[in-house]
């Protein structure tokens, strides 16, 4: 289909007073986007000549947010309804013959809805058509008035219903295709006869019926790709439709997911056949997972590169770090942004790794600090082992080279290098490089005296006891303790 003239026009200069926000309408976020970015990406496959977004509230930042996807910006200030924004996107429409026109906050609707629309509009020879659902609840909605089981006459908002046309349940999604050069006209003819004396898009229609031209409704098969969000509960049921579609799609693709409704997926998130993803997961960002991976409950990762079958055990939090094949992290691991973990490291549980490369098998299994670090193959990095990386002002790198075994509860204080193969013995603090196949030892040389406790005890036995209090007093006392 070529649509070389056809422009989408996105109007979303609004600031949604419902939402109860300092933040404009267009830049809330469900199903990990922004309102605008789902709209704008949908509009995409149309091909038509260029996307126009018509912004007014936050201006600056919804531009930040379309310009990159190849949208243009226009401003309508102040923002005078649907109809008057229409008119401010004018100047920008160059020679399209018909406009693919959506509102900022209807961010479900798919490419594939959006080509059947024009399509039907084409075919019909229509001056508008409506993309229009039918819903068991249409209150907060525009309806579609009929005047033929094809033709619309009007569309009729919320506030302006007659009790009888109250229980149409058809309604406007408020996404049209027009036919430039009769909308025009018909929108000069609109009043702004409302109690917000806004200018309404959807009162063109009405206009355009009046004049005799075709006008037509094209029902979405699927209701919920219209819903817009207007209040914060219409966002999360949006969301919810989000998240739902992309765990069929990766179920569909072979990932098998527990008690899907409680785990969360950004749309950019690819996860390989035959991973297992456990209750109540959140995979964010550009997160990437392998093949036979299991990510176990509670587990956050954002923008994580995961090969094939690593295990993320329970309630782990992992941020823009990668992990190779068969790695195995947590539970409660905490890795920070910028680590790697090289094929078969593990990281135990209570671990908190910053910027740290881990060699093949590498091991940190219990309540360790490691940042800044760059750690060599098949090296145990033994229980509470820091690496002391910061003085208050810089942060400095520590190195630790291969077969190495570094000893439980061992400070390591940055800048410092131990060899391969060296040992370090528990409970050192080493501010020094330790050399290859070196023994590390830096503690207080441990002394032993003989009998000791028990002469203690016998002095303490023979000291004066406290005398007792009364028997009233002590009565009490304990009382009191009570
Ligand atoms: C609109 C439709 C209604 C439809 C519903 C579907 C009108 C008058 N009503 O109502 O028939 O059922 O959408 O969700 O169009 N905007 C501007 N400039 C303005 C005013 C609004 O750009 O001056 C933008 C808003 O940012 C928003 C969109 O237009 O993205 C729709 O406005 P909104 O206030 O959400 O209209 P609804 O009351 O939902
Ligand atoms: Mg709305």
């Amino acid at each position: 289909m070529s649509n070389n003239d056809l422009t989408n026009v996105i109007l979303a200069a609004g600031k949604g007073t419902r939402l109860k926000s300092s933040l404009a309408k267009v830049l809330h976020r469900a199903g990990g986007r922004t309102l605008v970015e789902h709209i704008v990406r949908a509009c995409g496959p149309l091909k038509g000549r260029e996307t126009v977004v018509v912004v007014g509230h936050q201006a600056e930042q919804v531009a930040a947010i379309v310009e990159p996807l190849e949208a243009v910006t226009v401003l309508q200030h102040p923002q005078n309804g649907t109809g008057h924004a229409m008119l401010v996107a004018k100047r920008s429409l160059g020679r399209a013959k018909l406009a693919v026109v959506l509102p900022g906050d209807a961010p479900l609707v798919r490419p594939e809805t959006l080509k059947a629309l024009v399509t039907a509009h084409r075919n019909g020879n229509a001056a508008a058509t409506i993309l229009s659902a039918v819903l068991a609840d249409p209150s907060g909605y525009g309806r579609v008035v009929r005047k033929s089981e094809t033709a619309v006459s009007a569309i009729v908002e919320e506030s302006q219903l007659t009790d009888e046309q109250r229980d149409i349940n058809e309604i406007n999604s408020a996404i049209y295709c027009f036919t430039l050069e009769k909308l025009w006209p018909a929108l000069a003819h609109v009043k702004p006869n409302n109690k917000h004396r806004e200018l309404y898009l959807t009162d063109a229609i009405a206009a355009l019926s009046a004049k005799g031209e075709t006008v037509l409704a094209q029902v979405a098969a699927d209701s919920r790709e219209v819903l817009g969000c207007n209040t914060r509960a219409d966002l999360a049921d949006v969301d919810r439709v989000f998240r739902e579609w992309k765990r069929n799609a990766l179920m569909d693709a072979g990932v098998t997911i527990q008690l899907p409704e409680t785990v969360l997926i950004d749309p950019d998130v690819v996860v390989g056949e035959d991973t297992i993803i456990e209750p109540t997961v959140q995979l964010l960002g550009k997160t990437k997972i392998g093949a036979r991976c299991t990510i176990r409950t509670g587990s956050v990762l954002t923008d994580a590169v995961l090969g094939d079958e690593v295990t993320v055990e329970a309630h782990c939090v992992v941020a823009e770090s990668r992990l190779d094949d068969g790695v195995i992290i947590g539970p409660f691991a905490r890795l920070r942004p910028n680590n790697h973990l090289k094929a078969g490291a593990r990281i135990g549980n209570f671990v908190e790794l910053k910027k740290t490369t881990m060699g093949e098998g590498t091991k940190a299994m219990h309540l360790s600090y490691l940042g800044d670090a760059k750690i060599g193959a098949k090296s145990n990095v033994g229980a509470g082992t820091i690496t002391c990386n910061y003085d208050g002002f810089h942060k400095y790198p520590t190195s630790i080279g291969n077969k190495v075994f570094i000893g439980s509860d061992t400070a390591l204080v940055a800048p410092v290098r131990v060899g391969d193969g060296a040992y370090i013995a528990a409970g050192s603090t080493i501010t020094e490089n330790v050399p290859s196949d070196g023994l590390g030892i830096a503690r207080g040389r441990q002394v032993n005296k003989p009998g000791w406790a028990a002469k203690k005890r016998r002095e303490l036995a023979t000291v004066e006891k406290p005398k007792r209090t009364s028997k009233r007093k002590s009565r009490r006392t304990s009382k009191r303790r009570k």
